[in-house]
């Protein structure tokens, strides 16, 4: 080769790699703790707004108003956050799950260059952005499909037929979810469609991750061409989380092992029974032994308490002190932490749309659960090296007790609530600690208790839950 032709191909390979996008991996999303927001909920711009009358349909929130309140998000110490679906819907789409024109970014929200402003500042401040995406259906326009972008042939779907068994995976991958137009994913043109624009999508926007909705009704051909051609070849292995709407384990492996992450619905259920419904905090251990054998990388799951799908947690019981107890296990649990945005104002919404509240008039930063959730989320960050590199380990169970370590960190949780005088102690005995070490609650300064003979001594009042971190 000439030695010019020579330099500038090493000129075009070298601007390729700089130019080209720059997303996260698995491993370096499993030290982040992420926000999930609905863009039309979150914020209109300022803190205030004019309560929005029907939840059901737009009720103004935007990219710039997120933008407005990123501090709201940091001061959690979150460091990514999970927005709802961008592109452009039929009526009513205020949730983003009905496409219209999938190169288009949804104007109720604002333009392109305000999400790319939006992903701007977010990236100052190191909070990483995950959108969500959707393969498997357009908007519900009926057999109109002339309504839909890119997606305006009949053969573009398969025919049409509603998913009425969601333990037959034939139904529920061939035909509609909610009467939802569902794509054919093996016709070349969808194919190719849903590729391009998905890198379209992270390359334009600079996005580090994505959410990947209604995965089960997909077939698992599709996902494996995808995960390959696209998210490993052309998007550099970017972390996918995938919504397996289902709680089994094995059942959401078989999406998981593919594309390398899935929401754990299994432990969303095992939380719920757990503290939401004061059963035995034994299914904890029963869940992780399960999971042990069933996942590769348990640690590349999503977990949660709260999402836009199902009844807030608050809903289904009211006790602050068994929601505290949750968020708890769920920050310092294994997997990445996924909080729904109002779970730090106590919202306590029914079914969908009634999960999805407004936040504006509502940020308040001095509240109870704001600053719970920050001690947590705050105290994940500043020890995520060894949180990250440590196993999740079982240290004391009962029926009313659970309690673990992440590395350096003692989780102790409780399901007995607050509504009783109860109090809890038990005893730990756990090696790695130095002798002689003092550690706190970060919750209360003077709460500490000192390593001797291996042995510590818990305490629990009023079904709180503490975590200890050693004292510097
Ligand atoms: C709320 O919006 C939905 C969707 O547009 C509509 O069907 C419904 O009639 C509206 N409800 C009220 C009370 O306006």
């Amino acid at each position: 080769m000439h030695k010019f032709t020579a330099l500038l191909s090493l000129a075009l390979i070298l601007s390729v790699f700089i130019a080209g996008v720059n997303t996260a991996t698995k491993e370096e999303w499993k030290k982040r703790t992420i926000y999930q927001l609905l863009t039309d909920r979150f914020s209109v711009g300022g803190p205030n707004g004019h309560e929005c009358n029907n939840l059901s349909n737009y009720c103004g929130g935007t990219f710039n108003g997120i933008k407005s309140q990123l501090d709201y998000i940091q001061g959690m110490g979150f460091d990514a956050i999970w927005i709802s679906p961008v592109v452009e819907n039929t009526d009513g789409g205020y949730h983003g799950y009905w496409a219209k024109d999938i190169y288009k970014i949804n104007p109720r929200f604002g333009t392109e260059d305000d999400l790319r402003s939006l992903v701007d500042e977010c990236h100052k401040r190191d909070i990483w952005v995950m959108v969500d995406v959707v393969y498997n259906h357009v908007g519900p326009v009926d057999t109109d499909y002339n309504q839909i972008k890119d997606f305006n042939k009949p053969e573009h779907y398969h025919t049409k037929c509603q998913v009425t068994n969601f333990q037959d995976t034939g139904n529920m991958e061939y035909c509609r979810l909610s009467n939802l137009p569902d794509l054919n994913q093996n016709h070349p043109e969808v194919y190719k469609t849903l590729s391009d624009w998905t890198v379209w999508l992270v390359e334009k926007f600079n996005l580090d991750g994505l959410r990947i909705d209604t995965v089960a009704f997909v077939n698992r051909e599709f996902w494996s061409a995808l995960k390959k051609e696209t998210l490993e070849g052309r998007l550099k292995d970017i972390y996918v989380v995938g919504e397996v709407f289902d709680g089994r384990s094995d059942f959401i492996n078989q999406y998981g092992s593919i594309i390398g992450g899935v929401l754990n619905y299994p432990m969303y259920y095992t939380v719920q029974n757990v503290y939401g419904r004061s059963e035995s905090m034994y299914q904890i251990r029963a869940r992780m032994n399960e999971q042990d054998a069933v996942f590769s990388d348990a640690g590349a799951l999503g977990t949660f308490i709260d999402n836009h799908d199902n009844n807030r947690f608050l809903n289904i019981q009211s006790d602050w002190k068994l929601f505290m107890n949750a968020l708890t296990y769920t920050v310092f649990g294994r997997g990445i932490p996924i909080i729904y945005y109002g779970s730090e104002q106590l919202f306590n919404g029914a079914h969908d749309p009634f999960n999805r509240e407004t936040l504006w008039n509502k940020f308040n930063t001095k509240s109870e659960m704001y600053q719970f959730i920050s001690k947590l989320v705050k105290t994940r960050r500043n020890f995520i090296d060894n949180i990250a590199s440590s196993k999740q380990v079982e240290r004391y169970v009962n029926d009313k007790l659970y309690a673990f370590t992440r590395g350096q960190v003692f989780v102790a949780t409780t399901n007995v609530g607050s509504f009783r005088d109860q109090r809890m102690e038990f005893d730990v005995t756990y090696h790695d600690y130095a002798e002689g070490t003092t550690l706190c609650n970060i919750f209360f300064e003077n709460d500490c208790v000192q390593v001797q003979n291996n042995k510590f001594h818990i305490v629990l009042n009023y079904g709180e839950s503490k975590v200890f971190v050693p004292r510097k």
